[in-house]
């Protein structure tokens, strides 16, 4: 793979071709804001936290930089006015979700968003599939999924396989942003697990 230049943040870049925006800033300490991207599992551009600004071709466009690979001379902005509205938006949506998370209530102090902002809708979950995405990829389990759609999806532990595969690993519990997976474990654990493991 050859290296191309871009530049993030007026800084020149040396990245390898086909590597994320995410990756690129990562290399040169410019940090990104995420929720739902981990380096051990596929790219899923589920938050759009990480929005940026790129020109590129003589567009200027918003793109996941989790997910939009570099090119030559690319042009990238982390930090506009623009993004820090998208960011500030999208975090009073998902705290109407979830709005004791430790991890979207620091960055709503970065990005000023304001928690009460929307109508609570406790679900907890914000989507961000983690927990789903690093069973089903990392641990090759699939003992959660998401059951429903739009307002209505949720996580849910697959009761056959969680039963026999979940109580050992709980891998995924520190990457839920939020407490829906750990409320999603104890209902299943209640449900389908024998008396002696609770
Ligand atoms: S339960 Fe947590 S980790 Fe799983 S999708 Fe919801 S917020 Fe993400
Ligand atoms: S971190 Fe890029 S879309 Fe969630």
């Amino acid at each position: 793979m050859s290296d191309i230049s871009l530049q993030i943040d007026g800084k020149e870049v040396i990245a390898p071709e086909g590597v994320t925006i995410l990756r690129a800033a990562e290399r040169v300490g410019i940090s990104i804001p995420t929720l739902c991207h981990h380096q051990k599992l596929e790219p899923y551009g589920g938050c759009r936290v990480c929005s940026v600004e790129v020109d590129s071709r003589g567009r200027t466009s918003v793109v996941a930089a989790c997910l939009f690979p570099v090119e030559q001379d690319l042009v990238v902005r982390t930090r506009t006015k623009k993004l820090e509205r998208i960011r500030k938006s999208l975090l009073e949506m998902m705290l109407a979700h979830a709005p004791d998370s430790e991890q979207l209530q620091a960055l709503a102090v970065e990005y000023g968003a304001d928690k009460d902002r929307f109508e609570k809708e406790a679900s907890f979950c914000i989507h961000c599939g983690l927990c789903v995405r690093y069973c089903a990829e990392v641990k090759k389990k699939n003992a959660l999924g998401f059951i429903d759609r739009g307002a209505r999806k949720e996580i849910c532990f697959i009761p056959e396989i969680a039963s026999k595969e979940c109580w050992e690993c709980k891998e995924c519990f520190p990457l839920c942003p939020t407490s829906a997976l750990q409320a999603a474990f104890v209902l299943i654990k209640a449900l389908s697990f024998p008396p002696e493991s609770t």
